[in-house]
């Protein structure tokens, strides 16, 4: 994405960009093509912060704390892996927010259940879960949280896939409520940038990729697992002989080649030949895993770089935290005072003084 693209998404002023993720496990090449390459670059472009959403993924993990802790570090070592700056993309914790909690409580208070009961993405991962009338309390009301998020960092682009959408609508039916409430913009509307590229499916191709599903390749797999994960691939299960025609529909090769090769005329050729007959899997699958080795490699070895020296990602993670307190903090004591709530001295004060401005870094200004 250009910057003409990013500022006729989001106005004249630089776009402020959030995403987040829920630390459940580590991420894969899904989570790449969908989201982790876009936001490399758009570190470039705009003023970004990446969330490790803890407190959403104990929404549904609650029984499981051990597993939320331990994967705020592997993911974290997922975004730098990829190329995600420390210095130019504030990565941080949403447990060690606690703006963010006070806001969540907050709308929580602008919303109702039955609206909460009726977001599609939310009604459809209780049914997924069977949950029923079980759902955890806090499940139920994740998308007040996820306003909260996208509100405190005054964001105004949030790249996600469609299954987020309903979040963002939500969000803004709460800012809106707010604002007129207020009867000024103490807050900012969203706008969604969703993902250019569909859900990859699983090497299985019969869902979307998923850790859980066992179909994933992680981004830190090993030569052996890609090689392994390549050959397993759903193909046409009816190209049975080399000199049959192919289908290219639904054959995750083809799909993952239209994700991760450059050479899309190549790949053009490749598809014709397939469909023509005479093109054995072999072929396309040789294809694949080379550009998958080629991609992964490098991924993989700064990945085990970083994790034998824990000490600069949690550093990493602290400093982006420290700094999204003073952001997200700045925004509820606005949000406070536009409501006229009470203050006891010195508690919920105004932006500190050291409150950083929501400015690009440096770095980002002086690119052309
Ligand atoms: N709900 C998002 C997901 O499951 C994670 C998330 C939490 C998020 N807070 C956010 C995404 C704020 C964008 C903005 O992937």
């Amino acid at each position: 994405m250009t910057r003409q693209d990013i500022s006729s998404t989001a106005g004249s002023a630089v776009p402020i960009v959030l995403t987040g993720d829920r630390p459940t496990g580590a991420l894969h090449l899904g989570h790449y093509v969908g989201s982790l390459a876009r936001r490399v670059e758009l570190q470039d472009h705009c003023r970004q912060f990446l969330l490790l959403a803890d407190m959403q993924a104990l929404t549904d993990n609650a029984a499981d704390t051990g597993k939320v802790t331990r994967n705020i570090f592997e993911v974290a070592l997922d975004y730098l892996a990829v190329g995600i700056d420390p210095d130019r993309t504030t990565i941080c914790v949403q447990s060690c927010l606690p703006a963010l909690a006070d806001l969540t409580m907050l709308f929580l208070n602008f919303v109702t259940v039955a609206r909460l009961e009726r977001n599609p993405t939310v009604k459809e991962e209780i049914r997924l879960r069977g949950f029923e009338r079980d759902v955890p309390a806090g499940f139920l009301c994740y998308p007040a949280a996820q306003a909260a998020d996208i509100t405190a960092f005054r964001a105004t682009l949030v790249p996600v896939g469609d299954d987020q959408l309903p979040m963002i609508e939500q969000t803004n039916e709460i800012v809106r409520r707010i604002n007129r409430l207020t009867g000024r913009e103490v807050l900012v509307e969203a706008a969604a940038l969703t993902a250019r590229v569909g859900r990859l499916p699983g090497v299985d191709g019969k869902s979307k990729m998923s850790k859980s599903q066992g179909n994933a390749i992680t981004l830190s797999a090993g030569p052996d697992e890609i090689r392994a994960a390549v050959r397993a691939m759903y193909t046409d299960p009816n190209h049975l002989r080399v000199s049959d025609p192919g289908s290219v529909e639904n054959n995750v090769v083809f799909t993952y080649l239209d994700a991760f090769d450059d050479d899309k005329a190549g790949v053009e050729a490749l598809k014709e030949h397939y469909r023509r007959g005479g093109l054995g899997d072999t072929v396309i699958k040789k294809r694949l895993e080379d550009r998958l080795q080629a991609l992964l490699a490098p991924i993989r070895d700064r990945r085990a770089r970083l994790a034998a020296d824990p000490g600069y990602v949690h550093d990493c993670l602290c400093r982006g935290t420290e700094i999204a307190d003073e952001v997200t903090h700045a925004t509820l004591a606005e949000v406070w005072d536009a409501l006229g709530l009470y203050r006891v001295r010195g508690m919920r004060d105004l932006p500190r003084e050291s409150a950083p401005e929501v400015t690009p870094h440096a770095a980002v200004m002086g690119r052309g």
